[in-house]
């Protein structure tokens, strides 16, 4: 019988009172992706990060390839063989692509006794062998954040380890193509691989086989072919799932529309013209990279607008920064990571992180305030399906989807009336979308206008009432109605327009 590459048998991780992993074994075998399945909070990235030599076990074994497991850091755990690409991203911003590259081996000090040029060559050799295109002396500060993805898979990869684990490695990323590709050559060599994604139809076409966790604790590996999405969910949360359906637009468009943009050249977008109607849900598509980044931060005064204009219920404004967005009532949830400079509190718990925009708008006595950001809260919290339990977490202590949740019934709860929504679901675990969306379209019913931004085209196509595709800093195909197909959002988003059908934007 082939020796698994890893066994795991009851391994157990708590903070505090908190039971992150309550029991986890299955195992893995060489040339084998195995998948890891469970909602927001399951406890997947703590496996990870036991695995990984991140954070140490209260009880339970592991065995790699025959031997004891028991790795104290990510160097250990990288010298016997494991190496990670981390949901949260372990690169270091302030230092070039080369650099990062060559960590963890190398310490900082270290690095400088290799001689640069000598590290910068072997970077570019290795970004070439994996189709990366990056120049490695780039900070990593300046990437977008689909390449710092690329490169934390490409650092990880090219360390040549026995077990490569993945968490979430395709969230940011609008393409699969290219990672599937890579994972594909690894296995080949007899590589095996954890692979983490709230996206089952990516796990069935990578794995045979995938352990469910629920609250901690794995529920079972099932044979993937012989399992349906039903069966799967199932397993994952106790319940089955509802479904979703699309909903009929509100807009109107003979409407002054709520938001109108003529011409806009700013950062990578040269010239975006296009307009959300009160009511409306606008989707923006594009392979990453094409722009979209900037015209969401130009919207929200984030990226200085070279020309062209903006107008709110046809006033124009100003963008000049995130306070007149605001005041124009724009709220913009952007991805987490960027999040962080844009009034997240790392320190302060969830509630107050998630209503502090909206009760500052209400009564400043302090008892008040507090019942009311409770209820607040609690409405909220239910739009985006995060557990009670979670309100008074430091926000930095929940789960990557639970962090997003949290971002998210923020900007629900502030009142404003335009939304621009940058991948909100990113990370987010197949029963929460459900609810999220049902969120955003009663938002957008009840008289809210809403331009989102996702790397999930069905996402889109489920969602909005019209999507622009954006192509090289261009909107190159507005589509709507029964237009509004994956198959056409891909071929626009890759140059390719299919003559008529595909209407050019105005
Ligand atoms: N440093 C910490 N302090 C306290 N609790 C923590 C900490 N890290 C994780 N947890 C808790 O452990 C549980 C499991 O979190 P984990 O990050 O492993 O979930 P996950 O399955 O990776 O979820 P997601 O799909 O959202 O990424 C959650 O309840 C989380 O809030
Ligand atoms: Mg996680």
């Amino acid at each position: 019988m082939m020796v698994p590459t890893l066994k795991v048998t009851g391994l157990q991780k708590s903070y505090g009172p908190t039971i992150a992993l309550g029991g986890v074994s299955f195992e893995i075998v060489p040339g084998e992706v195995h998948a890891l399945l469970g909602e927001n909070g399951a406890g997947k990235s703590t496996l990870v990060k036991i695995l990984s030599g991140v954070v140490q076990p209260d009880a339970g074994s592991a065995v790699l390839g025959g031997a004891e497991y028991t790795p104290r850091s990510i160097l250990e755990a990288r010298e016997q063989g494991v190496s990670t690409a981390f949901q949260e991203l372990s690169l270091l911003t302030n230092l070039t692509v080369a650099e990062n590259l060559a960590l963890p081996e190398l310490k900082k000090s270290a690095l400088r006794l290799v001689s640069k040029r000598d590290n910068e060559e072997l970077a570019a050799a290795t970004l070439a062998q994996y189709g990366l295109e990056l120049d490695p002396r780039a900070h990593v500060s300046t990437l977008t954040l689909a390449d710092r993805q690329r490169l934390e898979i490409v650092r990880a990869m090219s360390k040549r380890p026995k077990l490569l684990i993945l968490d979430e490695p395709t969230a940011v990323l609008s393409s699969t193509d290219w990672l599937f590709a890579l994972i594909r050559a690894e296995t080949a060599r007899g590589t095996a691989v954890l692979y983490i994604s709230h996206r089952l139809n990516e796990i069935r076409e990578l794995c045979a086989h995938g352990t469910v966790l629920r609250s901690g604790r794995s529920i079972a590996t099932a044979e993937l072919d012989k399992t349906d999405d039903a069966a799967i969910f199932e397993m994952m949360v106790g319940t089955s799932l509802a479904s979703f359906s699309r909903k009929a637009s509100t807009s109107k468009e003979g409407d002054q529309p709520r938001l109108q943009v003529t011409d806009l050249h700013a950062g990578d977008v040269k010239g975006a013209s296009f307009s959300v109607p009160v009511g409306g849900i606008v989707g923006v598509a594009g392979l990453d990279g094409q722009g979209q980044g900037d015209l969401f931060h130009a919207l929200f005064g984030l990226t200085s607008i070279k020309s062209g204009n903006v107008r709110v219920e046809g006033k124009p404004v100003e963008m000049r920064s995130p306070a007149h967005a605001l005041k124009a009532g724009i709220e913009v949830s952007l991805l987490p990571e960027e999040r962080k400079t844009q009034g997240i509190f790392p320190s302060l718990s969830v509630q107050r992180n998630v209503t502090l925009g909206a009760m500052s708008k209400v009564s400043s006595l302090g008892v008040v305030r507090r019942s009311r950001g409770q209820r607040l809260m609690r409405e909220v919290a239910k739009r985006v399906d995060l557990a009670d339990r979670y309100f008074n977490f430091q926000i930095g202590e929940l789960s990557g989807g639970n962090q997003q949740k949290a971002l998210l019934a923020r900007v629900l709860s502030t009142g404003a009336k335009t939304l621009l929504l940058f991948d909100p679901t990113r990370g987010v675990d197949v029963g929460t979308k459900q609810a999220i969306y049902e969120a955003i379209q009663s938002y957008a019913a009840s008289g809210g206008a809403v331009l989102l931004y996702s790397s999930e085209l069905s996402e889109i196509v489920q969602l909005c009432d019209r999507c622009l595709v954006v192509y090289d800093g261009r909107i190159v195909a507005q589509l709507e109605g029964s237009e509004l197909e994956e198959r056409r959002i891909v071929a626009a988003a890759t140059g390719h327009f299919e003559g008529s059908q595909v209407r050019s934007a105005a």
